[in-house]
């Protein structure tokens, strides 16, 4: 095994001193195990399978830092309500030894929440399109005044006392993909002429505001990861820029995050810019209950989910300007680092973490069986990219070909 090996799946430091029993980071995926917003027992199993399964830290995704920040009213977020149970599946999650980290976010003007509690309509930075709110009657989004944005930093600031005390070990700031914070991130988005829009050091003031009100929060030992955008993706005219992005990095970096995660796309403009691999628009058609949803799909999906053929490493330019570009955080990398040739080259480039979304779907056991079969090791993730799509389904994310293997070893049996 290689010394690259070797290091991915030994003990490290997250931030000034979590220790993490190797490198491997389950990456946030929302999983649709939230039914009616309630973290209950099928998310519990989820991870607690990739525990088992050898993971360093999983991670639970989309946990808003307010009811409003939910894209639909299936998403949890960090509130008094689920404080019980939280607090005891983060505790038996980290009796196998794993970390747990939550990733906190905000929809922003992206959003088909049929209970908005405390606006009539989605926010963002600039007032636009929602097109996603066409479903709920809801095509419009606001945007967001001084007096908003300031409420905005405060929900952070409270989610952020939350997560310590539920239990959280890390925290993962959401700043890309096209949701809230990215939202004023993306020249494409914030249209803004106050001090919030314009030149990117205006565009960073909110996500920098929140920075420091989620460290004042945490204190200085709770690591602070923040998942940032490399572009918007090619299709995105006016999105936001490489040259932006290392400047976005930078100023993360000057504002004492602990770690960076380059990822790139966006869910809301150009998803499969982040996955590559086959185009989700059939896998979302299947999953549609609506005859209007299969409908709308139909007709914009070729146009909403393009063809990228799969690559792996598809982020390792980015993320090594990044990692050039910045003198304090640690670096995470993300996006199709499946196989082990991949996490060798990662690991060599510098990366501290690997985060794995897609191969940790696949095969929930990865990280055990990559450490006993080392090279010969292969995720058996083929891109098929119908999990994203299994977002909405029944039970919510699952790989069909896990499920097919598993269906013949019954009926084997
Ligand atoms: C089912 C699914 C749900 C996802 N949900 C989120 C999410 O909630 N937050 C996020 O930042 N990224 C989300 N992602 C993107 C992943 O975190 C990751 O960036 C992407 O899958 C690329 O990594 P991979 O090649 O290891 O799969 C999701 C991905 C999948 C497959």
């Amino acid at each position: 095994m290689s010394e690259y090996l070797d290091k991915a799946f030994s003990p490290a430091v997250l931030g000034k001193s979590l220790e993490v029993r190797n490198r491997i980071i389950k990456a946030a995926t929302f999983e649709g195990k939230t039914p009616g917003g309630m973290p209950g027992q099928a998310l519990h199993d989820f991870h607690r399978e990739l525990c088992d399964g050898g993971v360093g830290m999983t991670t639970i995704g989309y946990c808003t830092t307010e009811a409003d920040g939910r894209i639909s009213e299936e998403m949890m977020y960090l509130g008094d309500y689920a404080r019980p149970q939280l607090t005891s599946m983060i505790a038996d999650l980290k009796t196998t030894g794993t970390k747990v980290s939550g990733q906190m976010t905000h929809c922003g003007n992206f959003s088909k929440n049929r209970q908005l509690q405390r606006l009539k309509r989605a926010q963002g930075p600039s007032p636009q399109f929602n097109d996603l709110g066409l479903i709920v009657g809801k095509p419009w989004a606001d945007g967001m005044t001084e007096a908003d944005i300031d409420y905005l930093v405060d929900t952070y600031y409270n989610a952020a006392l939350y997560m310590k005390e539920v239990g959280f070990d890390a925290t993962e700031i959401h700043f890309s993909h096209g949701y809230g914070l990215s939202q004023f991130i993306s020249p494409k988005t914030n249209k803004r002429s106050d001090k919030y829009g314009g030149s990117i050091e205006n565009r960073m003031r909110l996500p920098l505001r929140i920075l420091e009100a989620v460290r004042k929060a945490v204190g200085d030992d709770f690591p602070i990861m923040g998942k940032m955008g490399l572009t918007d993706g090619d299709a995105v005219k006016n999105g936001l820029t490489e040259d932006d992005a290392i400047r976005v990095a930078e100023m993360l970096d000057q504002g004492g995050i602990d770690a960076l995660i380059t990822s790139g796309g966006t869910s809301t403009h150009n998803t499969m810019w982040m996955f590559r691999g086959e185009p989700i628009t059939k896998a979302m058609i299947a999953t549609q209950t609506s005859p209007l949803m299969k409908m709308l799909f139909t007709m914009v999906g070729p146009m909403k989910w393009k063809n990228y053929p799969y690559e792996e490493l598809v982020f390792l330019d980015g993320f090594k300007r990044v990692r050039d570009a910045v003198k304090n955080s640690q670096m995470i990398y993300i996006g199709g680092c499946h196989e082990m040739d991949s996490l060798e080259k990662v690991i060599s480039e510098g990366a501290d973490f690997v985060q794995i979304g897609r191969a940790l779907i696949r095969n929930p056991n990865y990280v055990n069986d990559a450490m006993a079969q080392r090279e010969q090791f292969h995720s058996g993730c083929t891109h098929c990219n119908r999990c994203v799509a299994t977002i909405e389904a029944p039970g919510g994310v699952h790989c069909y070909l896990r499920e097919e293997e598993k269906a013949i070893q019954i009926q084997q049996a």
